[in-house]
């Protein structure tokens, strides 16, 4: 089968599109005909080997993806041949990743796809929708009528943690880098939408929400604490998913003072039951139209190498690339 791996971690270029032997699904495993996959910053890390993490050589990347099942290992029950399945949080503690014709992964992992949902669409929500879903419900606990803020509302995570909170009844403000941005951060649900180069985003959430926010989610990897701080209201939660080298300045008492609290978490920590709980949801979600994918491109899988240059330019150099998700088909 064709498949995007590694024989050592290394720069994008170290990526090869070549031939390896299709996987057999073993006890508890499902053999999934891949459709489509999606990138996400932690495979460009762990390709680089910024992250460190158990890679059984030669190393299939990527987390997510969509397809349909072609055969099941013995015990594996939950899905039979010719069912539409998605998943994420492959590619990590040992497992194989997803970018190849062919990928074996533990049933326990798979979600079944909506009949009306695209594959590219269930790949493109895959591991940022789990993400959103869990630092708004099992983290935060945002409540209807909440008011939720959130840095960087029309990226990967940060779109879905806009629609997931408007889906929870939320009112909901976004920063975007451009005014195409800031439409698109409304399309998706933002009840305030604002450009975070152009405009006073303090004096804005201030006014829109004179008591504070409820919940500050952070999307970049350098948050600033002081300026955040402020804008949280009593009680308020603020949610940390990003930024493994930050050692920002914090500012203790304004923050004691308001009873805060301060959430981080990495979705891959989480059981596949809880990531299943999160995808019953994004399942009902996308198929009622509530919760839509934000890609922004759809590549070859051949050009995963260059995937993997945009997506480290947008995400670490910040260069404005990409609004969205790069979707992959083998
Ligand atoms: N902890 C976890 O479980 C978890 C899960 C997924 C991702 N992550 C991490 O979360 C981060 C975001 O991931 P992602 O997939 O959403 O990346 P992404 O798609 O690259 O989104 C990042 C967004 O940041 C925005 N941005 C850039 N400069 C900004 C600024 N000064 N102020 C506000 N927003 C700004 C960009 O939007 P504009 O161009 O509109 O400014 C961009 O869309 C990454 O570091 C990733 O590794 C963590």
């Amino acid at each position: 089968m064709k498949a995007v791996y590694i024989n050592a971690p290394g720069p994008a270029d170290t990526l090869i599109f070549g031939g390896l032997p299709q996987p057999q699904a073993r006890v508890g495993e499902v053999l999934v005909r891949v459709r489509a996959v999606a990138v996400n910053p932690i495979d460009t890390y762990i390709r680089a080997g910024m992250v460190k993490v158990n890679l059984p050589l030669p190393f299939i990347v990527g987390c997510d993806l969509a397809g349909v099942v072609e055969a099941c290992g013995t015990e594996a029950k939950r899905f039979k041949a010719g069912d539409r399945v998605w998943c994420s949080n492959q590619g990590l503690a040992g497992r194989q990743g997803t970018f190849a014709e062919f990928a074996c992964v533990e049933e326990r992992w798979l979600n079944a796809t909506p009949a009306n949902v695209r594959d590219e669409d269930a790949a493109a929500v895959s591991l940022v929708g789990i993400t959103a879903h869990l630092g708004l419900f099992a983290k935060a606990r945002l409540q209807a009528g909440e008011t939720i803020f959130i840095n960087g509302g029309a990226g990967g995570v940060g779109s879905m943690v806009v629609q997931l909170a408007k889906a929870a009844g939320a009112r909901v403000v976004a920063t975007a880098g451009s005014d195409e941005r800031v439409a698109k951060a409304r399309s998706f649900g933002a009840d305030l939408a604002l450009n975070h180069r152009t405009q006073d985003v303090a004096a804005a959430v201030k006014e829109f929400a004179p008591a504070g926010v409820n919940v500050f989610w952070e999307t970049q990897r350098e948050p600033d604490f002081d300026k955040a701080v402020l804008l949280l209201a009593l009680r308020g939660r603020f949610v940390l998913m990003a930024g493994r080298e930050a050692r920002p300045v914090f500012p203790v008492g304004p923050f004691y003072v308001k009873d805060c609290s301060l959430h981080g978490f990495a979705m891959f920590n989480a059981t596949a039951d809880e990531q299943r709980g999160c995808a019953d949801d994004l399942n009902r979600w996308l198929a009622e139209g509530k919760v839509r994918a934000n890609i922004d491109r759809v590549l070859p899988l051949s050009e995963a190498a260059a995937a993997h240059r945009l997506q480290e330019e947008s995400t670490l150099q910040k260069s404005g690339a990409l609004a969205g998700k790069i979707v992959l088909k083998p």
